[in-house]
């Protein structure tokens, strides 16, 4: 399957969740986190602190991952960057869950966001996604629906109730927040396809803004943008930074380090599956790596 196709399905398979797990989701006792709570985003301004603890990961008997420990600290963009096929998409899938959307695959290791394991038995897949959400490398908005819909399309299906008055104002909210409001105020009863795909890549991040997740996943969400819609994307990052807790690949380098604040660099070698060589401070790990196979990849001699 090319690669848009794959994001929209998995775009796809996660609302298909959240509506099928609705009826089934298991009544959650939050012990440290009221993760039913969909005001939190007001109450964690900054985001949540998400840890991974010794995270591997399979796709049949192939092992992909090898215990990888990260901790994505609220107010912080988190850069992953490596070489194609060391796993930072499916480090990625992981954290929110959608590892398991794919039949063969299998985890080991905890997720935990605000010291919560995220795959205890008792915790709702839907809340988890709904904490964490994700921005694909393609955008995918729903090009048939308004851009004002596309904004508020996650809440109808995260069962989220939004009265008329407030929904107007949310819009709004969501897409200043996402830096696409002054260009689309005007035709919010437009079609989402009808945008550039730099303003729908922005779509996107306002119909994520909308559920107020606390942590936002973006795999490679520039890669398929020209460098002035790339430009609009990062500076949207940086006012996002102090709402919302954001890991980001990109094979960029130049955008790693404009945009994080730290960055891990993962591996895969020979054969072997994919670790985290080095991880810190964006400026040490591009000015001052430790391991000689960190300066290798971000001065572009490999990968
Ligand atoms: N659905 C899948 N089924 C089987 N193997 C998979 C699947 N998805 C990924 N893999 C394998 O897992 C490994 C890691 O893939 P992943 O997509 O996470 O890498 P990546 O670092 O994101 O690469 P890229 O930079 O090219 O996006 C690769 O060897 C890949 O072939
Ligand atoms: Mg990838």
């Amino acid at each position: 399957m090319r690669r848009g196709a794959r994001d929209i399905a998995a775009f796809l398979a996660v609302w298909r969740t959240f509506v099928t797990d609705e009826q089934t989701a298991p009544t959650f006792a939050a012990p440290a986190l009221d993760l039913t709570d969909t005001q939190s985003y007001a109450a964690n301004p900054t985001g949540a602190q998400l840890d991974a603890d010794r995270v591997s990961a399979w796709f049949g008997t192939n092992k992909v991952l090898d215990r990888v420990s990260l901790a994505m600290p609220p107010g912080t963009v988190t850069a992953l960057i490596g070489p194609s096929g060391c796993g930072k998409s499916t480090f990625l899938r992981i954290l929110n869950r959608m590892h398991e959307l794919v039949p063969s695959a299998k985890l080991a290791g905890e997720v935990r966001l605000n010291g919560l394991d995220v795959y205890a038995p008792n915790q709702p897949i839907t809340l988890t996604r709904k904490r964490i959400g994700m921005v694909f490398q393609k955008p995918n908005p729903f090009p048939a629906m308004s851009i004002g819909e596309n904004v508020v399309a996650g809440l109808k299906l995260t069962g989220t109730k939004v009265g008329r008055s407030q929904r107007a104002a949310l819009i709004e909210d969501c897409l200043r927040r996402a830096s696409l409001w002054a260009e689309v105020k005007d035709r919010l009863g437009d079609a989402g396809g009808s945008l550039s795909g730099g303003q729908q890549q922005r779509l996107c991040i306002a119909r994520s803004l909308a559920v107020r997740p606390d942590v936002l996943l973006m795999d490679e969400p520039c890669s398929a943008l020209d460098p002035t819609s790339t430009r609009r994307i990062e500076e949207t990052i940086a006012v996002l930074r102090n709402q919302v807790t954001i890991v980001i690949v990109t094979h960029n380098m130049q955008q790693a380090a404009r945009v994080s604040q730290q960055c891990a660099f993962f591996l895969a070698e020979q054969g072997t599956p994919g670790r985290i060589v080095e991880s810190g401070a964006t400026k040490e790990v591009f000015e001052n790596p430790r391991d000689p196979r960190t300066a290798d990849y971000v001065h572009g001699r490999f990968g």
